[in-house]
Order: C-alpha cells, then structure tokens, then sequence
C-alpha cells in the first residue's frame, strides 16, 4: 500500500505516494525525474546513484525514501546548470574525465564531498576517497585531474 512522504530534494519539496520498501534512487529518478542520478548495481556496489543527504554523499540505491523524510537532498541537478556549471562539473569537461558519463554524476557528488572535507587533497586522498564510485571507462587518471583541477591544486 502506498503512502504520502514528503521530500525536500535541491530545495524544493515535494509529495509523493510512495511504496513502502522504494528506495530513494527509485524515488529520484521514477516519480521525480531526477535522471542524472544514475541505477547501476541497486545493491550498493557502483556508486553511480550517490547523492547527497544533509550535506553527506551517500548511496541512495541504500536508503528508503520515507527514511530521506525530513532531511536534505542534493542530487546532481541541484548542483549546477548547463549555463552555470558548478567547479567540479567544469574541471571534468575540462580535464576529459566523463567518457560514457554513467559513473560521472555519482563521482561529482563524491568529489564534492571530498573537496568540502578536504578543500586540497593529495593524489592518495582522493583515489581513496572516491574508491567507492566505479568508473568502467577513464581509469581513473582523468577523474583524479579533474578533482585536483577543481582543488585548484
Ligand atoms: S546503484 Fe547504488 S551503489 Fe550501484
Ligand atoms: S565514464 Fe563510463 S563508467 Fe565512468
């Protein structure tokens, strides 16, 4: 049986009548739209479905969405636009690191993360900090570019 939930997702909220088991990546992407956050795994393995909640990256393949009740979402669309692109969006575009693009939105929403704990990382920090997004395509060199672009390193 379906039921109203409340979501405040990149600033807005919005109800929806969801089932009780549907996760917050089927949420994002089925009822709201939000295709940039991406189904890979569905099972916590690929990172590519990582948004932010309250400020934190997380998986949201992982998480119910009556769990995400009352807390703040943050999915790729909330972070820039086509005419504005957010830092770390631009330092992929620049440094080449989206290939087929399906881990890249996930990666982003690591990176940022990354860079708010840790504004300057080194090389070590940021292979390690993304480990949890898998990327089939660039191996991984033009990812970690694009994040040291964005840190200004
Ligand atoms: S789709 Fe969520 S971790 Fe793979
Ligand atoms: S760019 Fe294709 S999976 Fe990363």
């Amino acid at each position: 049986m379906k039921q109203l939930i409340a979501l405040e997702v990149n600033g807005d909220m919005h109800e929806i009548a969801v089932e009780a088991d549907a996760t917050l990546l089927s949420v994002l992407r089925d009822n709201l739209g939000l295709i940039g956050t991406k189904r890979g795994c569905d099972s916590g393995g690929c990172g590519c479905c990582t948004v932010h909640i309250d400020g934190k990256a997380m998986y949201s393949c992982m998480m119910y969405a009556l769990s995400a009740q009352g807390r703040k979402i943050t999915t790729i669309e909330g972070l820039g636009s086509a005419e504005k692109l957010d830092p770390v969006q631009d330092a992929f575009v620049k440094e080449g690191a989206v290939q087929c693009g399906y881990c890249t939105c996930g990666m982003i929403m690591t990176a940022k993360q990354l860079l708010h704990d840790n504004p300057h990382p080194v090389e070590e920090a940021i292979r390690h900090g993304i480990a949890g997004n898998l990327c089939r395509c660039t191996g991984y060199h033009k990812i970690v570019e694009a994040i040291k672009t964005a840190a200004g390193n």
